[in-house]
């Protein structure tokens, strides 16, 4: 079982970063192995929309996307973290996301599988915000939810703590950490 942790936000040790180190260890604790790749830190383009790869489902931008579409393949688990930023995910997130277009174009005009085979993979999104919004994850669950599905992903549910903004503030949390480690336990064992 092999879990891969997406670390979306741009501040290191932040919040989102220390929820998902503990599903990720939750998630070791059941001997999965697992990976945490770092977004912000990889060179990683937007897309530019020349739909080359609704030819061949490749994307014809060479960075270090290519690396992670591998890590996605051989991933059982995706586990997506990102603080809220206007309403929505990081920036870094949102390119990471809109490069999974040649993938789209795999499943949806060349209908051939968009991780390269039919294994049943699960997605869960892990996310905090400084303020309480009333519907403070909605436009990033919807989003996360979409990019899941696209990718035949089953989603597995999400861990989202709003009011949640100076760094390391989740810390004070009665059990989110508890949670968030229980969260990688559940994703291996169901
Ligand atoms: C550019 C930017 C935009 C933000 N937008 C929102 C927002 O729309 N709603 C909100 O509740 N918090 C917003 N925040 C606060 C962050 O969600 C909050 O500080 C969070 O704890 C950061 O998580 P991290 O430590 O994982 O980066 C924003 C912060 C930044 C830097």
């Amino acid at each position: 079982m092999r879990i891969l942790g997406v670390a979306g936000s741009p501040r290191r040790g932040g919040n989102t970063d220390i929820l998902l180190a503990e599903v990720m260890k939750g998630a070791a604790s059941k001997g999965a192995e697992t990976k945490t790749i770092v977004i912000n830190k990889l060179n990683i383009s937007p897309c530019q929309h020349c739909d080359a790869c609704l030819k061949g489902g490749e994307c014809a931008i060479k960075d270090e996307m290519q690396d992670i579409y591998k890590e996605f393949e051989q991933a059982d688990i995706i586990v997506l973290a990102s603080p809220i930023q206007f309403m929505g995910v990081t920036a870094p997130m949102k390119a990471f996301i809109d490069r999974f277009q040649s993938r789209w174009a795999r499943k949806y005009v060349l209908k051939i599988p968009p991780l390269g085979d039919e294994r049943k993979r699960k997605g869960f999104f892990v996310s905090v915000g400084g303020t309480k919004l009333k519907n403070l994850f909605e436009p990033a669950l919807v989003m996360i939810k979409a990019f899941f599905l696209i990718l035949n992903i089953d989603y597995a549910g999400e861990l989202v703590f709003p009011g949640i903004d100076e760094k390391g503030a989740i810390n004070q949390h009665p059990d989110a950490l508890k949670q968030a480690f229980i969260a990688g336990q559940e994703l291996v064992e169901k």
